[in-house]
């Protein structure tokens, strides 16, 4: 199979392109002829070694690649429930291995998009990140109809599918926050009720409260977020796009103002309990077939793979990017 690999942490340039022969599916598992491999900053992190002590951190070599979507191509021994030819997608991809024109995945976190038309490229953006957010709202954060939600660097390939994914709960308000003025305008297709700069959303929201945030950037944009939260509101933690140390909150500054900060990684939940995936994944492909979950995608051939995450490193992609195989 075409691949591209990673043989050592670094830059763009260290993913090249290769020839690897074809996975075989064993157990429980199914490999994908792939069409759309979706880049997201994860992938960034993993081809950089930043996630150093992490016990799941990928060691080189390996196919970068989390989310995939294609066709069945071939079922592992006791895989029920898919066709050979039946167009899917993944979810979190534990063993990562996107990148490529055969992807083996576990057929448990594997969607089938026979009904309803998806187009694979919304689908592999979209689906993935929409069950995250799907599974954080009802199962962390536990979002009330009628609550208000504030979704930071709401652009961004996760935090954009938390938008109609709060509104199908109920949501009554749904805002959000973005690096820049300039980044205002890759918003305007999620239906959101207001849009601030993360250096102005404290003044901009002028008083009014939020029940639960949202937040994949971290560093002062989370602190700063208790200083909007409604008494019983949750701050979700759910990574650190920015990359800047993480700002230390005392239990008793949460005590005083009644508020939580919940984190949640789908990507050890859904190891651990694979079975919560497909619910989750069901709920939210009704979203995209009835077109209320769209994203703005990019694509680019496999072969660009660096050129890819250059784009989203150097924060020039507004919103998802997506490799064609
Ligand atoms: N918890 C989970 O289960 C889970 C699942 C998937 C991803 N993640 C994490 O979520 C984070 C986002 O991933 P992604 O793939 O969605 O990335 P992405 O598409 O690149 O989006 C990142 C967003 O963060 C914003 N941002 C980056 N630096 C910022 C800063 N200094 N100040 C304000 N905003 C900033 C970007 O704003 P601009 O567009 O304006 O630059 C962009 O909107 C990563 O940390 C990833 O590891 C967590």
């Amino acid at each position: 199979m075409r691949a591209i690999t990673i043989n050592e942490f670094g830059g763009p340039q260290v993913l090249t392109e290769a020839e690897l022969p074809d996975p075989r599916p064993g157990p429980g598992q199914l490999t994908i002829n792939t069409t759309h491999a979706a880049v997201g900053l994860v992938d960034v992190f993993f081809r950089r070694g930043d996630l150093a002590g992490r016990p799941d951190l990928p060691q080189p070599p390996f196919v970068p690649g989390l989310e995939a979507a294609g066709t069945v191509r071939e079922l592992g021994p006791g895989v029920t429930g898919f066709r050979v030819g039946e167009p899917v997608v993944t979810l979190s991809q534990v063993s990562l291995g996107g990148y490529a024109s055969v992807t083996l995945a576990q057929a448990a976190m594997t969607v089938s998009l026979k009904d309803g038309g998806i187009d694979p490229a919304q689908a592999v953006s979209a689906l993935p990140n929409a069950t995250t957010a799907y599974l954080a709202l009802t199962r962390v954060a536990h979002l009330q109809e009628g609550e208000s939600v504030l979704v930071h660097g709401v652009a961004g390939g996760l935090a954009a599918t938390f938008v109609a994914v709060a509104r199908s709960l109920g949501a009554s308000h749904v805002t959000g926050t973005v690096s820049s003025q300039a980044r205002i305008k890759d918003t305007g297709h999620l239906g959101l009720d207001g849009v601030f700069t993360s250096d102005r959303f404290v003044k901009d929201l002028d008083g009014r409260l939020v029940d639960v945030v949202v937040d994949p950037v971290g560093g002062d944009l989370r602190t700063a977020s208790l200083d909007v939260l409604a008494p019983l509101g949750r701050i979700l933690l759910l990574g650190h796009a920015a990359r800047t140390p993480d700002s230390p909150v005392t239990g008793d500054e949460l005590w005083h103002r009644s508020a939580g900060m919940l984190g949640f990684e789908v990507g050890s939940i859904l190891r651990d309990n694979p079975a919560t995936a497909r619910p989750a994944a069901e709920k939210v492909v009704g979203l995209l077939t009835s077109g209320e979950l769209t994203l703005r995608v990019d694509e680019l051939p496999l072969a660009e793979a660096a050129e890819a995450h250059r784009r989203l490193e150097a924060r020039e992609v507004p919103g998802r990017l997506v490799l064609t195989v």
